[in-house]
């Protein structure tokens, strides 16, 4: 007799951004004059750039003719692709990343989730509180996140380190050892960044005591300051403890054209196995590839012309976070983010709950953000805007917020 999963069976709910589409959907039908502005999950609302659109024009038209079609893509990714990723995102910071240490995917929301396939079922995994919640259900559906505490919305198995105004939403080691490290920054939702200084604690800390940090980078592209690092191959040591994920998805606008990319250096070994052999078997086996015509788009984030466009896009989405920092702060919200990544964090009004306030802002002004609880405990009274939303709409949904006069 066929029986499920169970891990499956513990997860609370549904997914979070599944759960806020259907409120907003269930609202949409009831008041379908209201115009929702929505600057909930992080979704980009900008065309592709030129460079990109004219890449995939060509790439299809190669599709078109025998000599030039294209069938399975190599399973790690095209070398030019490849290539140019290890150039530009790597050996231009001095990072010493090679073309083939690269895994071309459909995404970093797929990386982050099967990344631990590869780790023994009983590894401790240490997370930020709170957390892109991506992390910890993946673990959760593999059996290793143990019972969940409703009461607490947390998991016996899992290590928390909370992320509070408190700690300028920056973790500090936890008390207890961890196998598995995840951290993200810029970050997801705080919109925190943390100084290569610190970083580099993390990386001593991870070789020191054997443990691998997952690090995703997603947002690297939205880092204005400088001594803030873009990749942790910038710290010394990082070959030895560190996988890094990176996205296409917001320093080039592909949620829905789909790419990323994992790093797993050569040196980085659990125990006497490569992790870079085990996750090249496990991606050989169960993927077929990233689609050449959007592999070609991928390459042309790189070029010239790409380069230009998208830095005038993420400079569009940051003058949005820095509108909506503003806008809030001066009606005295307590804000902070929106300075190395596109996500603002800000403290609900009046001691509301962060579902509070999500409806209250629905309801009354159709704005949609994201409660901070749904990425954990530790969010609980906290609300995250993207600044991903377009410029009209962005000064649109501060103005309605304002008028709240919570
Ligand atoms: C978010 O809103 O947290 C992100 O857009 C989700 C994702 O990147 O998968």
């Amino acid at each position: 007799m066929s029986r499920v999963n169970e891990n499956y069976l513990k997860l609370p709910g549904s997914y979070l951004f599944s759960t806020i589409g259907r409120k907003v959907r269930e609202y949409s039908e009831t008041h379908p004059e209201k115009k929702i502005i929505r600057l909930g999950i992080g979704d980009v609302t900008q065309p592709l750039a030129p460079a990109i659109i004219e890449a995939l024009h060509s790439a299809v038209d190669e599709m078109a003719k025998p000599e030039t079609f294209r069938g399975y893509a190599p399973d790690l990714g095209y070398e030019f692709l490849r290539n140019a990723i290890a150039k530009n995102d790597y050996q231009a910071r001095g990072c010493q990343i090679a073309a083939d240490e690269i895994f071309v995917s459909d995404g970093a929301k797929s990386d982050s989730a099967n990344i631990q396939e590869v780790f023994s079922a009983d590894s401790r995994i240490a997370v930020c509180d709170p957390v892109y919640p991506v992390y910890v259900d993946s673990n959760v559906m593999a059996g290793r996140a143990g019972d969940y505490d409703a009461a607490k919305q947390i998991w016996s198995n899992v290590i928390y380190m909370p992320c509070t105004a408190e700690n300028g939403f920056a973790p500090e080691f936890p008390m207890e050892t961890p196998d598995l490290i995840y951290l993200c920054f810029p970050n997801n939702p705080t919109g925190a960044a943390i100084t290569k200084a610190q970083l580099q604690d993390w990386v001593d800390y991870a070789n020191k005591c054997g443990a691998v940090i997952i690090y995703d980078a997603a947002y690297e592209a939205y880092i204005s300051e400088e001594n803030i690092p873009h990749s942790i191959y910038e710290c010394e040591g990082a070959r030895t403890c560190a996988i890094e994920l990176r996205s296409f998805s917001k320093n080039a606008g592909f949620t829905g054209v789909r790419l990323g990319f994992t790093v797993i250096p050569k040196e980085l070994k659990c125990g006497e196995v490569s992790l870079h052999s085990l996750w090249a078997r496990r991606h050989g086996t169960k993927y077929n590839g990233a689609p050449y015509i959007v592999q070609r788009a991928g390459e042309a984030v790189y070029s010239e012309a790409g380069k230009a466009q998208l830095k005038a896009q993420v400079a569009y989405y940051m003058n949005n976070a820095r509108y909506i920092y503003q806008g809030l702060k001066e009606v005295g919200y307590t804000v902070s983010g929106g300075v190395n990544a596109p996500y603002i964090w800000l403290k609900a009004p009046n001691g509301m709950t962060s579902w509070e306030f999500f409806d209250c802002l629905l309801e009354r002004v159709n704005v949609v953000g994201t409660p901070g609880s749904g990425f954990g405990p530790h969010g609980e009274t906290y609300f995250r805007l993207t600044a991903f939303g377009s410029y009209e709409n962005t000064v649109e949904a501060v103005e309605r917020i304002k008028s709240l006069q919570l």
